[in-house]
């Protein structure tokens, strides 16, 4: 049996680069620190307790609300999963009626699941070319509120995996012209806001509670996540309340700290360091323009081409179609013969995610291993199709609440059209549901679901892990 801290220290030295979270890249350079073991403390004298914090970690986290420009920033430790839970029961009541990105990550589905909450789904429009979701915009959510009057709380994510960003700004003021909070997964954009050569963050845009990952966009230890709060909609005491329901109560003084360093080091060297990024950026976008059958997504050409608001240039988004590769083969080339492990594939493209942590050479060694695969593909070019990496229009029969409490059975997914879902089916990453409990199954998400498993990607949610039979609701 090997021991997962051996697996671990080996795998470290066999120099793969990551372009993948979380955010502070394994660069020992910049996050130097002394052996964990000696700061790994419990809540004794003089070191405050995050549950009421009063001094040295309200400190903290005041620094951190002046830096996002927000009311409050509660530091999380269970990531931004628990700042979703906290945000979705401060915002609501049992059973309400609340308004959410079908896009969402599960975490948002869970907290319907756990307040019975009733949603009702915001569709993103879907770039058919490139297979991906574009942002939510304002007239949606408008025409919803309207169509809807009971609806209690607003949520939607964005950046997107992706780094699709809706207009925040624009869908704030329309959802609080109705006196409801609009919740914000900002979970991929803890960097935003810091440089202009990045959108301007949620906190900034005036939605109410914002969420963010530390750990995926900054370099900061994974599960380390902040909740900014703004404005009175919300009731601060409920927050405070969920915070210490959803979180552990033996948070750990190695990721708190890590969350204050990580924030000393953007407010004191952020400049510099963000300069430095965005030229590496620059250098890396103007390079792959020179790439003739993989595509390199560039974020500005898209913004203006697709007419979505704003993409975070930190995704790197690269396309293979009209390549001779798909993108699984691709992740895995630059895997194994290159050292690059990325963050996320889909049948048409890998995600590299890339923060101020990244160095010019881990820059370097993506663009030249790109180019090099590029180069040797010459001559043997096959067009592909598109496989839409999106959400599925569906009617929700059952509350996903409802759905789990029903009498279920297990029955072959090809046989499964019509009849209402009893798990979840999603990808993961990125953790959006492609089913969720108390919708009808479809003949198109089927069909999506055996797309997916021939293109040899990760499906999860059925209990059956050869994703042959699903659970729904009922017997027949
Ligand atoms: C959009 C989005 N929201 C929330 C989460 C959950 O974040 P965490 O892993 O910090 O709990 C994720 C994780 O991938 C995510 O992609």
């Amino acid at each position: 049996m090997e021991y997962l801290y051996d697996k671990l220290v080996k795998y470290q030295e066999e120099d793969v680069y990551p372009m993948h979270m979380p955010g502070h890249k394994r660069n020992l350079e910049l996050m130097n620190m002394i052996n964990p073991y000696a700061i790994d403390i419990t809540e004794i004298d003089g070191f405050d307790n995050l549950h009421d914090a009063e001094d040295i970690l309200l400190e903290n986290m005041e620094e951190a609300a002046q830096l996002y420009h927000a009311t409050h920033t509660h530091y999380l430790i269970n990531g931004s999963t628990s700042g979703l839970l906290v945000a979705i029961a401060s915002c609501t009541n049992k059973g309400d009626t609340v308004l959410v990105a079908r896009n969402c990550h599960k975490a948002v589905y869970h907290a319907i699941f756990l307040n019975e909450l009733n949603p009702i789904y915001l569709y993103p429009e879907v770039d058919e070319e490139l297979g991906i979701h574009r942002g939510i915009a304002p007239e949606q959510v408008k025409e919803a509120i309207e169509k809807n009057p009971n609806i209690k709380m607003v949520l939607l994510t964005s950046p997107t995996y992706e780094g699709i960003v809706s207009d925040i700004r624009a869908i704030a003021e329309i959802v609080h012209s109705y006196n409801i909070p609009l919740v914000v997964d900002e979970a991929h954009g803890a960097h935003l806001g810091f440089d202009k050569a990045f959108p301007e963050n949620a906190v900034a845009c005036g939605a109410d509670l914002v969420i963010h990952s530390v750990h995926k966009t900054l370099p900061a230890f994974t599960q380390t996540a902040l909740l900014h709060s703004n404005g009175d909609i919300v009731d601060y005491d409920k927050i405070r309340m969920y915070l210490q329901i959803y979180q552990t109560s033996s948070p750990s003084y190695v990721l708190m700290s890590g969350i204050s360093n990580c924030l000393r080091l953007v407010k004191e060297q952020g400049a510099e360091l963000f300069k430095e990024y965005n030229k590496n950026l620059e250098t890396f976008y103007k390079a792959s323009e020179g790439l003739q059958h993989i595509r390199v997504i560039q974020p500005k050409d898209y913004t203006r081409a697709s007419g979505i608001y704003a993409m975070d240039p930190s995704k790197i988004l690269i396309f293979t179609h009209g390549s001779s590769l798909n993108g699984v083969e691709l992740y895995d080339m630059l895997r194994e013969r290159y050292k690059i492990q990325c963050e996320m594939v889909s049948k048409d493209y890998v995600l590299a995610m890339t923060s101020i942590a990244d160095t010019k050479e881990g820059f370097e060694r993506l663009i030249n291993a790109l180019l090099d695969i590029d180069k040797k593909m010459i001559g043997q070019i096959k067009k592909q199709h598109v496989m839409l990496f999106s959400v599925i229009d569906a009617t929700l029969v059952l509350t996903p609440y409802e759905a789990y409490n029903q009498r279920k059975e297990r029955i072959a997914i090809e046989n499964s059209v019509g009849r209402i879902a009893g798990e979840y089916v999603y990808l993961y990453p990125p953790g959006i549901p492609l089913i969720v409990p108390g919708e009808e199954i479809t003949k198109e998400s089927i069909s999506k679901i055996q797309e997916y498993k021939m293109a040899g990607l990760h499906i999860k949610g059925m209990k059956d892990s050869n994703n042959e039979k699903i659970l729904v609701v009922g017997e027949q």
